[in-house]
């Protein structure tokens, strides 16, 4: 597995690997890689005769007082992880090759982006699209990656892709989980283990919510409030927000006839974390 940190070096690296005919699938990560990252890893290699990973912690997705100093990173680990699973490269460029002095130019995904994460995290969306159109740009994947525990990042990806004629099919890979139901993230080394435990009410609530909606229960506003009591009743959460849109295309709902993200997320000591289903 080749590691390079240059645009131009990628850059060779895939004119090399289009010349022997290769499919080229990209994973982009902020690394500190766990089982989900693997698992989109994993899925690209069955798709793509050659795949690139990008660990990049993109600065101009971190709103001001988040955690871009303290996210945690480790090249060496993550390079055995990837390498592991069968990635070919690994893309890790400095901050200052993606956005060198001078670098003005921001990608805008309008309305998906101004609800759920969009609305706590200003500027947080404008941040990741510019990155991945930037990364689409260097890489020129036919297919990219990512993971359903995002799921408006996918959807916002998804609009900009199919808004600005970028010739990448955008996969889904859906959300790995502890075997307690913890989505797996780089931010729960944030959590003491009392917070972690408590973080269990993320996914057992909104697995509540999914037996409630199997039992006949349609009424949204019924079901989110569900969700919301059982949360405050962990003393150690707060709640950011407790929504359900249509899916894909966020719109609001009432009453729940067809795919509905139920999508959240908690405060936990120094963590933000989120999770989701699609009822
Ligand atoms: P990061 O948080 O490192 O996540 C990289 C990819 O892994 C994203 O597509 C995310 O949805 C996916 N992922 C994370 N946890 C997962 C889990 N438990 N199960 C399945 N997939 C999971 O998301 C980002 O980085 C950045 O915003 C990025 C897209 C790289 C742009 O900077």
């Amino acid at each position: 597995m080749l590691i390079f940190h240059d645009i131009a070096e990628i850059r060779e690296f895939v004119r090399q690997a289009r010349g022997k005919g290769h499919s080229i699938g990209l994973v982009p990560t902020m690394g500190y890689l766990h089982e989900g990252h693997l698992s989109l890893m994993r899925q690209a290699k069955k798709q793509c005769d050659t795949v690139i990973i990008s660990i990049f912690v993109n600065p101009t997705q971190f709103g001001p007082g988040e955690d871009l100093a303290s996210y945690p990173r480790d090249l060496d680990r993550d390079a055995a992880m990837a390498e592991g699973v069968g990635v070919d490269a690994v893309f890790n460029p400095a901050a200052a090759e993606i956005y060198p002095p001078g670098y003005s130019t921001y990608i805008d995904v309008e309305r998906i982006t101004e609800k759920l994460c969009g609305a706590s995290r200003p500027g947080h969306f404008r941040g990741v699209a510019t990155v991945v159109a930037k990364l689409f740009n260097i890489v020129k994947p036919d297919y990219a990656f990512f993971g359903q525990k995002d799921a408006q990042q996918v959807l916002v990806i998804k609009r900009m892709a199919a808004d600005l004629n970028m010739e990448v099919e955008v996969v889904t890979v859906p959300t790995v989980r502890e075997p307690n139901g913890l989505a797996m993230s780089s931010r729960n080394v944030y959590l003491e283990p009392d917070q972690r435990q408590a973080a269990l009410i993320l996914s057992s609530s909104l697995n509540r919510a999914a037996a409630a909606v199997r039992s006949g229960e349609r009424d949204a506003a019924k079901i989110r409030q569900l969700v919301i009591d059982l949360i405050k009743a962990e003393p150690l959460a707060e709640i950011d927000y407790v929504e359900i849109y249509s899916h894909p295309d966020l719109e609001p709902v009432e009453v729940i006839k067809g795919p509905a993200l139920l999508a959240l997320a908690v405060k936990m000591g120094r963590a933000r974390l989120i999770d989701n289903i699609i009822l």
